[in-house]
C-alpha cells in the first residue's frame, strides 16, 4: 500500500469497498493507541523477516538494504517522539509499514511478502512478552533477596505462628518470611516455564494456511532468539494454531495472578502486623499515608493497594480466558483484545514487585550502597504475643510423649494445664513446677526448657522446620540459588 492508499484506508480498504468507515467504527476497531507499545518487537521481527526474504532470494539485496535503512530511521523517530501515529492507520503494524513505504518506496511495500498481520501480531506480542517475563523474573529474584536480607536478621526472633488466625506454635520471623520466598521462587519458576511456550515463532503461518513463498522460518526464529536452551529454533508447527494461539497470554496472566495472590497474602499480613493490636512491624513512612482528619494515623496504603490490585490482575485472567473461549479457528479480530489486559498485567505486576522489594528490603543508600529504610521489626512485641496464646502447649504434650505417654493422653493432660493457666492468666511456663506436676507426675524441672520459646523453636529441627539451624540452612540455600 502506498502512503496515499493507506491514508485513504479510512475511506475504503481497497477497490472492493464502496463505503468509507465511519469515525466511530474507525475508533472502535483501531488499536494503535495501545499497541504502539509493541513497536520495538514489530521492527525487530520485520527486520528478521526482510533479511530472510533477501537470503531466500524473494526480495533483492537493494530492497533489503532500503528496508533496513528505513526501519533504522523509524526506530529513531519513535524513540525521540517525532513519529506521527495515525488512528486512520489502525494499528502499530500498518503505521510502521506506511511510514516505511513513505521513506523507501516500493521496497517498503515488499516487506509484507509472505506475511500477514495475523502472524505478525502474534510474533510481536510473544517477542514483547518474552522481554517482560525476563524483567519480571529479575524482579522476583530481587524481592526474594529483600525478604532474605530481613530473614537473616531474625532467625531467633520469635513470633506466634497462626492457624485459623489463632496462636498456634512459635515460629521465627525469618521462618515466616521464608514461606514467601518459597512462593516467589515458584512464581519465578512458573514464569520461566511460560517463557518457553511464549518464545515460539508464529511468523511464516501467514494469514492462516502458510504461504507459497519459500520462507526459511528457522532462520527468522534464530535471528530473533526464538530458540531453546540448545539453540534449536522454536517454531509454531501448525499455521492455524500459530496465528490464533494465545495460550501464552492466558498462562502468563495465570502465573501473574498467582503471584499477585501471594503478594496479597503478604500485604494482608503486613497490614495486620502494622495495626496497633499487633504492633509487630513498621513500614517506612514513604509507603504510608496520613489521614486528613485523624492526626495520629499512619496507614499502610501500599500493601492495601497491592491487595486491591490483585483483583484487576485476576480480572484480566478472566477476561483473557473468556476472550478465547469458543473462538473458532483461526485468527479473529477478538484477539486484538488480548493486549490491554496483558499490558496492564505487566505494568501492575512490575510496579508491585519493585515497590515490595524496596518496602521490605529497603533502598540502597547512594553513598554507602547499604540497604536502608526497609521493614522495622518490633521483636519484643512479637515475642510477647507468642507468650500470650499458649503457643508452647504442643511442646508440653511432646514432652509427656517422651516420658512415655501416648500422644492423645498427653494432649488431654495439657488441655487441663492450659485451662488452669488461663484462669490464673499465666503462661504455662509461669506455672510453678508443683502445679504442673498435679497434671502429671512425670513432669520434672527440665519441662521449663521445653516451655521456653527458644526451646520450642529448637525442637522443630526437621527439614523445613522453624529451628534456627534449619532456617539458616534454608537462607544459605536460597542465597546460593539466587547468586
Ligand atoms: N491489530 C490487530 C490485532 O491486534 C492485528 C491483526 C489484524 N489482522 C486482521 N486480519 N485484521 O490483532
Amino acid at each position: 500500500m502506498s502512503q496515499n492508499q493507506l491514508d485513504k484506508k479510512s475511506q475504503a480498504w481497497s477497490a472492493l469497498f464502496s463505503e468509507p468507515m465511519s469515525e466511530l467504527v474507525q475508533r472502535y476497531t483501531a488499536s494503535v493507541f495501545f499497541d504502539k507499545r509493541l513497536w520495538q518487537a514489530d521492527i525487530t521481527a520485520s527486520l528478521a523477516h526482510a533479511e530472510m526474504l533477501c537470503h531466500q532470494g524473494i526480495i533483492s539485496k537493494e530492497d533489503h538494504n532500503s528496508i533496513a535503512k528505513g526501519m533504522a530511521q523509524i526506530w529513531t523517530e519513535i524513540e525521540n517522539g517525532s513519529f506521527d501515529w495515525k488512528l486512520a492507520l489502525e494499528d502499530v503494524h500498518l503505521n510502521i509499514e506506511a511510514r516505511l513505504t513513505q521513506l523507501v518506496g516500493d521496497a517498503g511495500k515488499r516487506l509484507h511478502t509472505g506475511r500477514s498481520r495475523n502472524d505478525q501480531v502474534a510474533t510481536d506480542v510473544r517477542l514483547w512478552l518474552r522481554g517482560e517475563i525476563d524483567l519480571i523474573i529479575g524482579l522476583l529474584s530481587e524481592l526474594q533477596r529483600a525478604l532474605l536480607s530481613v530473614a537473616e536478621q531474625h532467625t531467633e526472633t520469635v513470633m506466634p505462628g497462626f492457624t485459623h488466625l489463632q496462636v498456634a506454635q512459635p515460629v521465627s520471623f525469618a521462618h515466616h518470611l521464608l514461606a514467601y520466598v518459597e512462593m516467589f521462587a515458584r512464581d519465578a519458576e512458573r514464569m520461566a516455564d511460560v517463557r518457553r511456550r511464549t518464545n515460539r515463532l508464529p511468523l511464516g503461518s501467514a494469514a492462516l494456511a502458510g504461504t507459497g513463498y519459500p520462507l526459511d522460518r528457522a532462520r527468522v526464529a534464530k535471528a530473533i532468539g526464538m530458540v531453546d536452551a540448545h539453540g534449536e529454533p522454536q517454531i509454531c508447527q501448525n499455521s492455524l494454531d500459530g496465528v490464533s494461539d494465545r495460550d501464552f497470554a492466558m498462562e502468563f496472566s495465570a502465573a501473574s495472578s498467582i503471584c499477585m495472590v501471594h503478594i496479597s497474602r503478604l500485604s494482608e499480613e503486613l497490614i495486620l502486623w502494622m495495626s496497633q493490636n499487633f504492633g509487630y512491624i513498621q513500614l517506612a513512612d514513604r509507603f504510608t499515608t496520613g489521614s486528613s482528619i485523624m492526626p495520629q494515623k499512619k496507614n499502610p496504603d501500599v500493601p492495601e493497594l497491592a491487595r486491591g490490585k490483585t483483583g484487576r490482575v485476576v480480572g484480566h485472567l478472566m477476561g483473557l480466558l473468556t476472550l478465547m473461549k469458543g473462538q473458532p479457528l483461526a485468527y479473529n479480530k477478538d484477539n486484538q483484545e488480548d493486549k490491554e489486559p496483558l499490558f496492564d498485567t505487566v505494568d501492575t505486576l512490575k510496579d508491585t514487585l519493585r515497590i515490595f522489594s524496596d518496602m521490605i528490603g529497603g533502598e540502597a543508600n547512594a553513598q554507602t550502597g547499604k540497604k536502608e529504610g526497609g521493614l522495622t521489626v518490633n521483636a519484643e512485641a512479637m515475642e510477647l504475643a507468642a507468650k500470650k496464646g499458649y503457643a508452647t502447649a504442643t511442646d508440653l504434650a511432646d514432652y509427656l510423649v517422651k516420658k512415655g505417654l501416648p500422644f492423645r493422653d498427653a494432649h488431654e493432660v495439657v488441655a487441663h494445664a492450659v485451662k488452669t493457666a488461663q484462669t490464673q492468666d499465666k503462661d504455662l511456663s509461669e506455672l510453678p513446677l508443683a502445679t504442673l506436676q498435679t497434671f502429671h507426675a512425670a513432669i520434672e524441672q527440665d519441662v521449663f526448657e521445653c516451655l521456653s520459646l527458644v526451646g520450642s523453636l529448637n525442637a522443630r529441627n526437621t527439614l523445613g522446620g522453624t529451628a534456627p539451624v534449619q532456617v539458616k540452612a534454608q537462607i544459605a540455600r536460597h542465597l546460593a540459588r539466587l547468586a
